[in-house]
């Protein structure tokens, strides 16, 4: 399989729920600092990750079980599944010898998110927004190559 784009931090990714754009940034960081990372430092890249995608995931199940958001089961489970492959390749990496395996993860998990936020994500943060503010989130993207707002 081809190898995705960078993965770059742009108001495209915006969904419109400040804390949890907060978390995607951090996760396009972490996933691009792991990509770029030379061999001697994935497993602690890796491990960063790992921290991030916890606390991410944890905080978006945590959001959608409280507010009892209708269709958590696959989102969360989509999550535990991801997080589940990271653990994986953790434990192959630290047995040795496994780098093209972890690059491979890391290549996945740029091609995996847009799509996540997209489907799964976007979803969550309008319920989020709509329960604290009673409507739609109004997102306002810059062009990127004007860096203006979009009317
Ligand atoms: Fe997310
Ligand atoms: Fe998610």
């Amino acid at each position: 399989m081809n190898t995705p784009d960078p993965l770059e931090w742009t108001d495209a990714l915006l969904l419109g729920y400040p804390a949890m754009d907060r978390l995607h940034e951090e996760f396009v960081a972490e996933v691009e600092a792991l990509r770029s990372a030379p061999d001697d430092q994935l497993a602690a890249r890796l491990s960063q990750v790992r921290d991030h995608l916890e606390a991410h995931f944890g905080q978006e199940d945590q959001w959608m079980r409280e507010t009892e958001f209708p269709p958590r089961d696959c989102h969360i489970d989509e999550h535990a599944a991801v997080l589940n492959s990271v653990r994986e390749v953790q434990a192959l990496l630290a047995q040795g010898d496994h780098l093209q395996t972890c690059r491979g993860l890391a290549d996945e998990l740029a091609r995996w998110f847009p799509g996540h936020a997209d489907y799964l994500d976007s979803a969550l943060a309008a319920w989020m927004f709509k329960r604290r503010h009673g409507g739609k989130p109004v997102v306002v993207r810059r062009t990127i190559t004007s860096g203006e707002p979009t009317a």
